[in-house]
């Protein structure tokens, strides 16, 4: 991996620190030119027309997004954000009274309020997987737990990847080798490792899966995709359609698309769509194993540095921790931190229990300050931030 090029091609290290790809990472100028050169066309010959002319490379995106997670492009839907997928899907399933949804203890904010009002809407029960030593959802557990509820009355299983607050990843294949065995649903929330990590929806398992474009994967913000397992997919009817995803065919009749498309509306902001196929393949060539071994190195360095300052706490649980390091100061407010840290052009940001309620109340966390490296990082950035760090710590006292 030649950084200094990957730095040159990204204009906003040339600005910042920029240690938020968990919020957004910064987009490579290939990303951008195609964004601007798809609005300018739309600006130049008309938005309908632009998209016509660029036909193929829209289509394409669904081929670049289905390589990326070793999926088939019929299988993907591009949509706004992550939520606007997972809830698409989430609120597609038929849901009964006694229905169990069996969720882990590191699950996003968004996904958990849906949960919340699938069950005061149908009388459906919410079910938390235990963790297991390390902190990961236990795959074990999660056998028990079947075992005692009964297969048939469970509706889904749906658990996050990576959550927002942490370097944590779950074990998504082998809790998707336990979905399998028993024939249930499938959702994973793929938000925070897409573009961070290889994923393959085969070796996971998963029957759906939702993701953004903007945080490691480098795309313009606005952007998302849903998979949806073809053999699912035909099960599936959209809570809510347009006449894209539903043809209207006859006067009192209209006919699913047999695609995942099903899911998209027929109005799209065609510009992001572009840049979102450019950093899918972008994040291809550089390769993801690559990426997940830089931005790990990263953050392990800046782990290990917090740990070594007096009082720090670093949150990040599981065996091997990703690129999301949490940590809090005493007596700093992670608010405080954050401004602090962006005063020397350092970008973080705090993540509170609004996101990822279970664990903050089972681990009592305070607001986390949040560093997400990624690969174009340089090592003297992460020396730099710890420099911060130490001397805000230093000035404290
Ligand atoms: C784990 C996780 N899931 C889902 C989301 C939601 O993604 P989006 O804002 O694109 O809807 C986030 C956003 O931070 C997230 O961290």
């Amino acid at each position: 991996m030649d950084i200094e090029a990957l730095r040159a091609e990204t204009p906003g290290t040339q600005h910042r620190i920029h240690l938020n790809n968990a919020g957004a990472g910064l987009m490579p100028r290939p990303v951008v030119d195609a964004v601007y050169s798809h609005l300018e066309l739309e600006a130049t010959i008309g938005g309908y027309e632009a998209a016509n002319r660029e036909a193929d490379a829209l289509q394409g995106v669904y081929g670049s997004v289905a390589r990326l997670l070793n999926a088939d492009h019929d299988e993907i839907a591009l949509m706004e954000n992550a939520t606007m997928g997972w809830a698409k899907a989430f609120y597609s399933l038929p849901f009964n009274v006694g229905d169990h949804i069996l969720t882990c203890r590191s699950e996003y904010g968004a996904n958990y309020v849906a949960y919340l009002q699938i069950a005061k809407r149908y009388g459906v029960k919410i079910k938390v997987i235990a963790n297991d030593q390390t902190g990961a959802t236990d795959p074990q557990a999660l056998q028990a737990m079947i075992e005692d509820i009964g297969a048939e009355r469970i509706r889904l299983i749906a658990i996050t990847h990576v959550p927002t607050n942490g370097g944590l990843v779950n074990p998504v294949a082998e809790i998707g080798a336990v979905a399998r065995e028993f024939n249930i649903l499938y959702l994973l929330d793929a938000c925070q490792s897409v573009g961070q990590m290889p994923l393959d929806v085969k070796a996971v398992g998963c029957d759906i899966l939702s993701a953004a474009g903007r945080k490691f994967l480098r795309a313009p913000r606005g952007t998302g995709f849903l998979y949806i397992r073809r053999t699912v997919l035909q099960n599936l009817e959209p809570a809510m359609i347009d006449h894209f995803s539903g043809v209207w065919v006859e006067g009192d009749r209209y006919q699913l698309r047999d695609d995942a498309r099903r899911f998209e509306f027929w109005e799209n902001n065609y510009a992001t769509r572009m840049g979102l196929g450019v950093a899918v393949d972008y994040a291809l060539d550089v390769g993801l194993d690559a990426i997940s071994a830089r931005a790990t190195m990263l953050a392990d360095r800046l782990r290990a540095g917090l740990k070594n300052m007096a009082g720090v706490g670093v949150y990040d649980l599981g065996r091997t921790p990703c690129a999301i390091v949490t940590f809090s100061i005493p007596d700093l407010d992670a608010c405080s931190v954050v401004a602090r840290l962006a005063e020397h052009t350092i970008n973080a940001s705090a993540s509170d229990a609004n996101s990822t309620r279970l664990d903050a109340e089972a681990r009592n966390l305070p607001v986390l300050v949040r560093l997400s490296p990624h690969y174009y990082n340089s090592e003297d950035e992460i020396e730099r931030t710890l420099e911060i760090i130490g001397s805000m710590i230093k000035n404290k006292s």
